[in-house]
């Protein structure tokens, strides 16, 4: 039945009792929010499970339990949203045994917690102010607990938010005050039932650069947020660049810090260290009633150093995460169910020295750290094997011909990640157990040689006899094809790294960087110039790498840079040669003040190029390649000012996490679609967003996110936008042009670009529409502003963010 219909049929006398209810439930309502209170004075105290919430109801404290702990602690926590996750912890070191604990002021005006027996284990711990016997506690809305003057509202002496737990909220900070010299940092609790201080924190850099550190034991930073550059941090542009919240980073008088906003009321958000090391960022969504998560570091949770405690293994792929290998168990049962691993895995049985043996674990990432050593002078894997075996201390080796060859681990094992199936760039590691503790299926790898009985050693050796064969046929085969290939691959010639060193005279004249390496300029022997890329941090198989090269060799269109050859010797001498481009990049014409500008044809001749390249990677080649990284900087320029794309496909040559790749090197501001910024899965139509972003700059000759010449910064595609709705297209025109361009292209340009930076992927047109729309082929509508960038505009937040650039 519903409620229209119910409502009819009441009786009068029912609505009397009804009306009675309402007004007795309304009152008992009103006494409750009377008694509750948002502070408390000298002379009261907070006991048992009495509370204090703030003024709105946002926020409570008082005494609590976390999970099945039977400690308690005093903290704050949300109130009007459906969890009453805790956001800050006062006494997260010195539990009380049960709530008979009080806290209360003290005479010198702190806030003191003392126990059942009356002893103090917590303290605010502020100098005593001459005015103390006049302070009260106050919870804010935000969420902020302060101690304040009763009549002076700004006369702060302590507050929660100089002192964050692992939490902060909107309105928090996180830095260091340059006054008192204190730190806020996060300190991630030890888990999720313990608040007490576990082994990650996020902090300011105490070297005095403005970025963010994670660290491990107070020591091992394991993640950077790259130095705050005015609108950003350099490793992740897109946390201050999103519809909901607005950070920003302050360096004034007063101290360093990173303040964190919400857009507005409506929005909940918190940023939290995990304990698992993981720092996140979540939001609270009222129609899911749950926390989503906005934003998290590192992404790879395998990068976070000790993740899964000593002699855990770390894996990406795996649920859960982290594991003990054969020989181990986990340290603490009850954390490692809580998703907790930081313990590690401890042995079954202990070492007993040179009678152990080792376990051989195949495809594991060889990570630097102090405790491994390199044995340079060692050159077999067997001799390497009895450097490890003949110390006590020695707790793994690996060998490898390629990767610094002979390699020993002493004492724990902090960092082991087993890497999945596809990825094939790990080595075989060796991990010590206890003979005893070695499976029988890997009992060939024990360190006892001398039980081995002369049938095994017969078997051995025909089997060494055997492979050296087979290794030698395979060697002759290899070279012979080796050899074949050193002028064409498929399309791609094949150039020795001693050949390029002389064509680009030792790498003398650089031409630039990207965000794969930098670029030289080079002549071959013929005359012809050429552009040759030096990789950074490729670390693809080298069958691999020449697969991809051939891949990429053989993509062939006019808009497309065209991939002369490649090198690829060892991983630090892998380089690509590209045909050179004698105008340079795009960029470079658009936006400098000393160069010639571009009329209008070239203008247009530019985009119809560029999508029409792109059209191919997405549409037309084997398998679809996103670009990913379209901008002015990488849309090269032939003597005609014809355009091709350029550095299409290197991700995947580089043998990196994609996705990884491009959430924090990659992808340039400006230009990132929304489903970055939200971690939603990227398609071609992010190449469709960078594109129209790009489009509105080679109109305007201008970037969109700068200062216009009055001073108020607005976002300029938002604004273009506008103009183009309202007909007033040529105000959109680089003033250079001087009106001088083709109105009917223009209006084509504009409208394009005003789809293809729609906040929907499924609104934006695929590339092969674009070209048709700009070829005037099909007529496209007037598209609608697009209101994520509409809301980036009409915040504050982006006049507050471009105000501090320059
Ligand atoms: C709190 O714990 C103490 C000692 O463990 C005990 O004496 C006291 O009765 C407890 N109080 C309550 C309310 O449980
Ligand atoms: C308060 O400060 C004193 C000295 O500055 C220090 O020894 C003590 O540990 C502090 N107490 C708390 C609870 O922080
Ligand atoms: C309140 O305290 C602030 C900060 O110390 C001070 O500047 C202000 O004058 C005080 N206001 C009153 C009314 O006392
Ligand atoms: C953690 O740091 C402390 C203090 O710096 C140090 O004594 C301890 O050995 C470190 N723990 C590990 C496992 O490295
Ligand atoms: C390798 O060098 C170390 C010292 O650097 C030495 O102790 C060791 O004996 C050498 N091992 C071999 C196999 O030469
Ligand atoms: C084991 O190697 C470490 C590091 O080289 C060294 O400090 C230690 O003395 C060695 N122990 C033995 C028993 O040789």
């Amino acid at each position: 039945m519903d409620l229209m219909t119910f409502k009819w049929r009441l009786h009068p006398p029912f609505l009397f009792m009804l009306l009675l209810i309402t007004i007795f439930c309304q009152n008992s309502r009103f006494s409750a929010t009377a008694t509750a209170t948002d502070s408390i004075h000298p002379g009261q105290s907070l006991t048992g499970n009495q509370r204090i919430i703030s003024k709105e109801g946002n926020f409570e404290l008082g005494f609590f339990s976390p999970g099945n702990s039977r400690n308690f602690y005093v903290g704050i926590w949300f109130r009007k949203i459906g969890k009453s996750d805790v956001i800050w912890v006062a006494n997260r070191e010195v539990p009380v045994s049960n709530t008979s604990a009080v806290l209360k002021i003290s005479k010198n005006g702190n806030l003191i917690l003392t126990d059942h027996e009356k002893v103090p284990v917590w303290s605010t711990n502020t100098s005593s102010s001459s005015s103390a016997s006049s302070n009260i506690v106050v919870l804010l809305d935000t969420g902020n607990l302060v101690i304040r003057d009763r009549d002076n509202s700004s006369l702060i002496l302590w507050q929660s938010f100089d002192h964050p737990t692992d939490t902060i909220v909107s309105n928090g900070w996180l830095g260091m005050n340059k006054i008192t010299g204190e730190y806020q940092r996060l300190v991630s609790w030890k888990n999720p039932e313990d608040p007490s201080p576990g082994a990650f924190t996020a902090t300011i850099d105490p070297d005095g650069s403005n970025q963010f550190l994670l660290v491990w034991n107070g020591s091992r930073t394991y993640w950077t947020s790259g130095v705050w550059n005015g609108r950003t941090f350099g490793a992740i542009p897109s946390i201050t660049y999103t519809p909901i919240f607005i950070n920003t980073f302050i360096d004034d008088d007063q101290g360093r810090y990173f303040k964190f906003l919400t857009a507005d009321n409506k929005h909940f958000g918190r940023n939290v260290m995990d304990s698992t090391g993981q720092i996140k960022t979540l939001v609270w969504s009222e129609d899911n009633q749950d926390w989503i998560m906005f934003w998290s570091e590192p992404v790879a949770v395998c990068e976070i150093y000790s993740v899964c405690g000593s002699f855990g293994i770390c894996s990406e792929k795996s649920m859960p995460l982290c594991a003990c290998s054969d020989g181990f168990q986990p340290q603490s049962e009850r954390d490692w169910k809580m998703n907790v691993w930081g313990d590690g895995c401890r042995r079954k049985t202990s070492l007993k020295c040179e009678r152990d043996g080792f376990l051989g674990m195949q495809n594991m990432k060889i990570t630097s750290d102090p405790k491994m050593l390199m044995m340079a002078n060692i050159t077999d894997q067997d001799k390497c094997r009895i450097a490890c075996l003949n110390n006590c201390s020695c707790t793994a080796y690996s060998f490898s011909y390629s990767d610094g060859g002979c390699m020993i681990w002493i004492g724990d094992i902090r960092n082991l990640q087993q890497l999945s199936e596809s990825d094939s760039n790990g080595a075989t590691f060796h991990l010590r157990l206890a003979a005893s503790d070695i499976p029988s299926s890997n009992k060939e790898d024990r360190g006892t040689r001398k039980a081995v009985k002369p049938i095994i050693i017969g078997v051995s050796v025909g089997i060494l006899v055997l492979s050296s064969i087979i290794l030698m046929l395979y060697w002759r085969t290899r070279r012979r094809s080796y050899r074949k290939s050193v002028f064409v691959e498929g399309s791609v010639a094949h150039f020795k790294y001693s050949d390029l060193q002389r064509m680009t005279r030792n790498f003398s004249e650089r031409l630039g960087a990207g965000g794969f390496g930098s670029v030289f300029r080079g002549k071959m022997g013929d005359g012809a110039a050429i552009a040759v890329k030096r990789l950074e941090g490729s670390v693809q198989k080298e069958k691999q790498f020449r697969a991809e090269v051939s891949t990429l060799g053989s993509i062939h269109h006019v808009n497309l840079i065209r991939l002369r050859g490649f090198c690829c010797e060892e991983i630090m001498k892998r380089l690509l040669v590209y045909d050179f481009m004698p105008m340079g990049s795009l960029d470079h014409h658009l936006f400098r003040h000393d160069s010639k500008k571009l009329d209008w044809k070239t203008r247009h001749q530019i985009i119809l190029g560029v999508a029409k390249g792109i059209e191919y990677l997405h549409e037309k080649c084997r398998e679809c390649i996103i670009h990913c990284d379209i901008k002015p900087e990488n849309v090269l320029l032939d003597i005609n000012f014809n355009p091709k794309v350029s550095d299409f496909g290197l991700a995947k040559l580089l043998g990196r996490d994609f996705s990884r790749v491009l959430t924090t090197a990659r992808g340039t501001i400006g230009y990132l679609a929304p489903e970055w910024i939200l971690g939603l899965p990227i398609t071609a139509k992010a190449d469709v967003y960078s594109y129209g972003m790009m489009l509105f700059e080679i109109v305007s000759g201008r970037r969109n996110a700068e200062q216009t010449e009055s001073s108020r910064s607005i976002y300029f595609p938002i604004w273009a936008a506008g103009r183009l709705m309202k007909g007033e297209i040529l105000s959109i025109l680089d003033e250079y042009l001087n009106g001088n361009a083709d109105i009917e292209e223009l209006r084509r340009v504009c409208t394009v670009a005003c789809w293809c930076i729609q906040d929907r992927e499924d609104h934006r047109p695929a590339m092969g529409l674009v070209v048709q729309m700009l070829e005037g082929i099909v007529e496209a509508s007037m598209p609608p502003i697009p209101s994520y960038l509409q809301h980036l505009s009409d915040d504050q937040s982006m006049e507050f963010l471009f105000s501090r650039q320059v």
